[in-house]
């Protein structure tokens, strides 16, 4: 089945995610050439070399019992030119190598990348920063790794293995036997050290993506960790990791220390000459021939060797892989039906009885991943994603049972305590997350027949942590209307009243902000973030807190602009600013997730506990007696 995603790239390459093994091979077979010549181009290689062995076997005996004149000076040129043959397709299969490694390596990177951009938002509220970018770096170039020098290796051991038996067995059958017992040791050793090799390699690379993941919190939370004098709590904390990352290292250093086919490869060698010389003292083969197994066998020497490496280089890989494709195949609530409504906007918004919870995508893809672990021999032990992470802040239900009708073009404001699900409500509006219960209607359709990207791009938010790009001032305003001329970002900036601060920064709009936004102040986020939104040009334009952080004289101002902004729109505001709220044209006041009232200020003022109990600490209102209206339903009680 395929994975939802909300993001996709028409005519895309597909790749094989149905297992890690298919997987890795699908990306390698999209390259067939480069695959067929480092396969031909290194068999050719081994060829050669196994040959020259066989060639300096030959001189021996020219040497013993010359054929003609010359003969030794053919050999000789003979081993030349198949060292030169070996050198040269050496070279070529290892190109042929490097390339597909890298393109393995950056297709693995820009489809892991891909399928991030189409996660919902729960299943990123559940990751690490860090963990993933441990995955789209290190992880992917354990990718590349894998193949060259790990692949290489591991076809120069097969392949290193192979040929000198073939010239074993073509000069004379019978001296097969040692070096024959030897490999079937050989395959029997190395599954044992490869199965105990796997699960360190594999806790090595989950151990990475947590040190990277704390590094990557403490850097973003410098200024808590400075403030609070917490330096060496985190030192400790980085310690601790850094020295169970290393330990796992150590691990696999004492399990390849007794990597037995070395061992095995020694006693090869003493047995084979034995075998060798007792059929040469038989009459059964020249010394030319024992020349030649002995070269032979030391062949077999490289490849027994390399195969440690080779192989901890293969199962690094493997887990690495591993981890890329639990994201990639990590199911998400939605897709973005591409073939859904995709209308103009009139801005009418209904709620249906809707329940909401955060939690409902993680069971989701717990069941997802259960049954992907199940299916897979492939696949590593049952841990989630991000091993460690809080799965859920709050499994309770945010909203319940809410209904409501919004007509186009109108203002809402929506008020309630902290908590009590103001933002959670803005996000089921443009789909952030999906209702768990009941329906929300955009102009009479579902939100979820509404195609993601028409629904997406004809709402405009401004959300309550504002998020800025390290980009220019100037190119995260247009961040949701990337063909805006210059003219129309200054005058979007000038509705926000943002122009003359912009104007006042030393290279004006093209002025690079931090990351995150983290070179301005609060006040400036948000009034970038308001020109933004209203550059969008928006059906429905959602504020949440938007001036919170705006002193009264300038809000005074964007008030002005919001209003300008509101005009054919439907606006939905959430704010604590009674400013605001009295001009609006309906208020929400949510209670612990429920609809505790709805009406105009006044209406709410004479009915509504909750809304008063909202407004408690302005002093300065004068508060009329509170009167017995249903301020949901409208009835007097
Ligand atoms: N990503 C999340 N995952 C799980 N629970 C969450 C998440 N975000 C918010 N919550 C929980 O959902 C509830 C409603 O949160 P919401 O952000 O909608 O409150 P709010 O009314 O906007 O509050 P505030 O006025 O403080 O912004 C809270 O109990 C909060 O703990
Ligand atoms: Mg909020």
């Amino acid at each position: 089945m395929a994975v939802r995603s909300e993001f996709s790239i028409e005519g895309a390459y597909k790749y094989d995610s149905r297992s890690v093994g298919s997987w890795i091979s699908s990306h390698v077979r999209r390259y067939p050439r480069f695959l067929l010549s480092f396969y031909v181009f290194f068999l050719g290689a081994w060829v050669c070399y196994a040959g020259s062995q066989v060639l300096i076997g030959r001189a021996a005996d020219e040497i013993l019992d010359p054929s003609r004149p010359n003969g030794l000076l053919i050999v000789a040129a003979a081993i030349l030119a198949v060292m030169v043959g070996d050198a040269m397709f050496s070279l070529i299969g290892l190109l042929s190598a490097e390339t597909l490694a890298a393109r393995f390596e950056a297709d693995a990177r820009q489809e892991l990348y891909e399928s991030l951009l189409g996660k919902s938002k729960q299943f990123h509220d559940r990751q690490r920063a860090g963990d993933i970018m441990a995955r789209a770096t290190d992880d992917t170039s354990a990718l590349a790794s894998m193949i060259v020098p790990g692949g290489l290796l591991a076809t120069e051991t097969v392949l290193g293995i192979v040929v000198p038996l073939f010239f074993i067995g073509i000069t004379r059958v019978e001296l097969l036997l040692v070096p024959s017992c030897f490999v079937v040791l050989y395959i029997i050793t190395a599954r044992r050290y490869l199965r105990r090799l796997d699960p360190v390699i594999t806790a090595q690379r989950e151990q990475y993506g947590k040190l990277n993941a704390g590094l990557e919190e403490t850097i973003s939370g410098i200024e808590v960790v400075k403030a609070s004098a917490r330096e060496p709590f985190e030192r400790e904390k980085y310690r601790r990791n850094a020295r169970l990352f290393r330990d796992f290292f150590v691990q696999q250093g004492y399990i390849e220390a007794r990597y037995l086919p070395l061992l095995l490869y020694g006693v090869t060698v003493g047995l084979s000459f034995m075998h060798a010389m007792w059929l040469y003292t038989q009459g059964a083969i020249t010394l030319g021939q024992v020349v030649t197994v002995v070269g032979l066998v030391n062949v077999l020497r490289f490849p027994t060797f390399i195969s440690i490496f080779a192989f901890s280089v293969i199962q690094a890989g493997t887990a690495s892989a591993r981890r890329i494709l639990r994201i990639i195949n990590a199911d998400t609530s939605m897709d973005e039906n591409s073939v859904g409504l995709s209308a103009p906007m009139r801005g009418e918004i209904t709620f249906e009885s809707v329940g909401f919870s955060y939690s409902q995508e993680d069971k989701e893809t717990r069941r997802q991943g259960d049954k992907e672990i199940a299916g897979s021999a492939d696949t590593a032990r049952p841990d989630s994603l991000s091993p460690g992470l809080p799965v859920s802040l709050s499994a309770s239900t945010v909203l319940n049972n809410l209904s409501f009708h919004i007509p186009a073009g109108k203002t809402v404001a929506i008020v309630g305590q902290t908590g009590s699900g103001k933002s959670a409500l803005t996000q089921l509006v443009n789909r952030t997350y999906d209702v768990e219960a009941g329906r929300v209607l955009i102009d009479g359709v579902d939100v979820r027949e509404w195609s993601l990207d028409a629904l997406r791009s004809q709402i405009g938010k401004i959300e309550q942590d504002i998020f800025l790009f390290s980009r220019s001032v100037g190119e995260n305003i247009a961040f949701g209307a990337p063909s805006a001329t210059q003219a129309e970002i200054e005058s979007a900036a000038q509705a926000a009243q943002a122009h003359d601060f912009i104007m006042g920064f030393p290279e004006g709009y093209a002025t690079v902000v931090g990351e995150r936004g983290t070179t301005l102040s609060g006040g400036q986020r948000q009034r970038i973030a308001l020109a933004r939104a209203f550059l969008s040009n928006p059906r429905i334009l959602i504020l949440d807190d938007s001036t919170s952080a705006i002193d009264s004289a300038t809000e005074d101002q964007i008030q002005q602009a919001i209003r300008k902004a509101q005009e054919g729109r439907t606006v939905l505001m959430i704010t604590h600013r009674l400013s605001q709220i009295r001009w609006a044209d309906l208020i929400l006041v949510l209670d612990a997730g429920r609809l505790a009232a709805a009406g105009t200020h006044e209406e709410l003022l004479r009915s509504s506990p909750h809304y008063r109990c909202v407004f408690a600490r302005y002093d300065e209102l004068e508060l009329p007696p509170l009167e017995e209206i249903d301020t949901v339903t409208g009835a007097s009680r």
